[in-house]
This record gives structure tokens, C-alpha cells and sequence, in this order.
């Protein structure tokens, strides 16, 4: 069975208590069951990673280089500022799907920038927990399942 990796950023461990408005009401543990059934329904076993530092993140992209088919990332706030993670998915060959929760370009001045954007495979944002489900799709189709 092909492989993905979810990759969640920054203080999206605090789900479900973090800005319900914006975030919406369910935890982290409620996100990983639903990508993971939707994921084996398409075929692909499906691992998570979340991590609140920078470094972390970009040693799991160089990881997943060696075993995965491809990457969903939700950066956090380093989507707006982390060259560091950019180089990291320009430097792995396999596909990664940039994902975020809120409507980012609809948001402060700031959100509406990504810097990983430019090289990601493709951005879906504003879809609430359905951004990742819609990633997984389109991880699925990429992968040919
Ligand atoms: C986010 C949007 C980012 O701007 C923010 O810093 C996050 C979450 C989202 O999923 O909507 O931490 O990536």
C-alpha cells in the first residue's frame, strides 16, 4: 500500500481549544481517524507527525523522501515565513500538498502570503477539516489510485 505522510505545524496539537471560531471544535485525534479512514479508503496508509518546531518538520520532509508517496502540510505560521521549510520541500522529489483549516487569504495581511506555496504541488485552504480530506484526494490521484 502506498504511503502518505500528514505533516501538522505549529500549535495544531491545540485543536479542538485553539480559536474554536477559526479552527473549528474537534481535536487533532478526531483530524488523524478521518484522514486515516478516508486515505485507506483510497488505498494509501496514511502516518502523522506534528511538531511545534521548525527543525523537527524539516527533518520528517527529508525522512519521508525515503518511504513516502507524497506529503500533506498544514506549516502553521511558518507557511508565511519559513524559507527553511521551503528548501526542504524544493530539495524531496515526492509531491507535497500544502493544507490549512481557515480560509488563509481572508484572513490578516500576513496570512495571505505563503512562501512554501510556490513550491508545493498545490494549496487547498479555507475547507475546515476538509482541506486534508480534499489533500488525500488529490495525493490519491497524483499516486494513480
Ligand atoms: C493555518 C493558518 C495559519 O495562518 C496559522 O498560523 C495556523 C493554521 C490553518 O490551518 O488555517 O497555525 O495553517
Amino acid at each position: 500500500m502506498d504511503k502518505i505522510l500528514v505533516i501538522n505545524g505549529p500549535n495544531l496539537n491545540l485543536l479542538g481549544e485553539r480559536e474554536p471560531g477559526v479552527y473549528g471544535g474537534e481535536g487533532i485525534d478526531v483530524l488523524t481517524r478521518n484522514i486515516t479512514e478516508r486515505a485507506e479508503g483510497l488505498g494509501l496508509e496514511c502516518e502523522f507527525f506534528q511538531s511545534n518546531h521548525e527543525g523537527a518538520i524539516i527533518d520528517k520532509l527529508h525522512e519521508a523522501r525515503t518511504y513516502c508517496g507524497g506529503v500533506i502540510l498544514n506549516a502553521g505560521a511558518y507557511t508565511h515565513y519559513s524559507y527553511a521549510i521551503r528548501d526542504a520541500i524544493s530539495a524531496i522529489k515526492i509531491p507535497v500538498i500544502e493544507v490549512h483549516i481557515s480560509n488563509v487569504d481572508a484572513r490578516e495581511e500576513f496570512r495571505a502570503n505563503s512562501v512554501i506555496a510556490p513550491v508545493c504541488r498545490g494549496s487547498i485552504s479555507g475547507f475546515g477539516f476538509g482541506s486534508y480530506y480534499l489533500a488525500v484526494a488529490a495525493l490519491a490521484e497524483i499516486l494513480g489510485k
